[in-house]
């Protein structure tokens, strides 16, 4: 089992977590792009986390259901109001099966990227492929490389630097791997969390894809459709079973 970086500490302030992906209208584009592109069926929430997706998706009339390494964020998922439609597994989304089929199965908020290994993501496409109906889609949202922003050379980037937060990225090109430190002013001193991930290339994913039976049917780059360009910083896809 891949270690769990979401432990209590974590799953403590993760509802508390500021910036757009915890406001109120961006959750709601999130949900109005998959009640849209989930039809009659269920939907599967790999990473369900506490459920910032997963409970206004299955307020809205969807069935759900989510796999998560973490017991300590899905306990805050099943201390809130409609959680107990809502079923889980506890596992590793790249390889935990579910005896159900889903009409679109979404790994959001750069999720993809806690598989460290281009196998896991790889293995991660074909349990999907397995959970869909025919026609049944998977829809990722994750960041664009940003490895233009890095100077040659160089392998720290800082994306947040605040009072009480400091955020820096650490890469390792030659094994596509960064390691996200997060420094948090806590009474005087810093507090340091680092969670590694492996980036992914938008084209990358569209092979692990192809190679799970599953061809690219929308990109866009946020989940109002804007258009996806070489100035995008994140990416919305979508990859329906054929
Ligand atoms: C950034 S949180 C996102 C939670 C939720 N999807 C959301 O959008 O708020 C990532 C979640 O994925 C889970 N996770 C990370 N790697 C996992 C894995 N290999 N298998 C299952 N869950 C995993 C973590 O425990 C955590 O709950």
């Amino acid at each position: 089992m891949p270690e769990n970086y979401f432990g209590e500490s974590v799953a403590a302030r993760y509802d508390e977590s500021e910036g757009e992906m915890f406001e109120r209208a961006h959750i709601d584009s999130v949900v109005d792009f998959l009640v849209e592109r989930a039809g009659d069926g269920a939907a599967l929430e790999l990473g369900i986390g506490t459920g910032r997706i997963a409970i206004p998706l299955a307020e809205r009339g969807i069935r759900v259901h989510g796999i998560d390494l973490s017991e300590a964020m899905v306990a805050r998922l099943r201390q809130k109001p409609g959680a107990e439609q809502i079923g889980v597994t506890i596992g590793d989304f790249a390889t935990t099966t579910v005896d159900e089929r889903f009409s679109i199965a979404y790994l959001v908020f750069n999720t993809i990227m806690n598989l460290k290994t281009q196998a896991e993501q790889v293995v991660c496409f074909q349990n999907v492929a397995a959970h869909l109906v025919p026609g049944g889609c998977f829809v990722i949202e994750v960041v664009v490389p940003d490895l233009q922003q890095l100077p040659y050379g160089e392998t720290f980037r800082l994306f947040n630097v605040s009072e009480t937060h400091v955020g820096m990225d650490e890469y390792d090109i030659a094994n596509q791997g960064l390691v996200s430190h997060h420094y948090r002013g806590v009474g005087g001193s810093f507090e340091r969390f680092s969670i590694p991930f492996r980036y992914v290339w938008p084209a990358e994913l569209d092979l692990m894809a192809l190679n799970a039976g599953m061809t690219l049917r929308e990109r866009f780059s946020g989940w109002k459709r804007e258009p996806f360009t070489s100035d995008s910083t994140k990416h919305v896809s979508v990859w329906e079973t054929f």
